[in-house]
């Protein structure tokens, strides 16, 4: 099974990012460990990462069209994009939100998210193994 691993802004610079809150390992390190983990589980993981809405809805559309199935870290997008919610609801394949960190332990303005209520569930706090968790749930999940 296909999966689109989709990460929002500034997923690209965790190297310049807290690593008390990120962690140590920078983007590519952590495409490489989604795509080992994903290959382990018999997913083959397409990893992506853009700083715009705008490509980001275009890559929900894609799965919506393709019914491929999504694990998005969608990065602050996740407090107030209605526009990748929507574009979310329209992907029929499982679709999983992830964080690194835990958003409902940070300030006040991370503890919504637009997308929960559209995802089948949501994994953070856990650094790169929120996205393995994801990974597991979707291949368990029956299409
Ligand atoms: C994040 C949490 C968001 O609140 C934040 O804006 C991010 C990353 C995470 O992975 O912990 O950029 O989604």
């Amino acid at each position: 099974m296909k999966v689109l691993v989709l990460n929002g802004p500034n997923l690209g610079r965790l190297d310049l990012r807290d690593s008390s809150i990120y962690g140590d390992m920078n983007f590519q390190g952590l495409s490489e460990f989604v795509i080992a983990e994903g290959k382990a589980l018999g997913l083959e993981c397409d990893v992506r990462q853009s700083d715009s809405e705008v490509e980001i809805i275009n890559w929900l559309h894609e799965a919506a069209e393709k019914n491929i199935a999504v694990v998005i870290n969608p990065a602050a997008f996740t407090h107030y994009s209605y526009a990748i919610r929507d574009a979310a609801e329209m992907v029929k394949a499982p679709l999983i939100e992830v964080h690194l960190s835990n958003p409902l332990s940070r300030e006040e303005f991370r503890h919504t998210s637009v997308i929960s209520g559209v995802a089948n569930g949501t994994i953070g706090g856990f650094g790169p193994d929120s996205y393995r968790l994801a990974l597991i749930a979707l291949a368990n999940i029956k299409n």
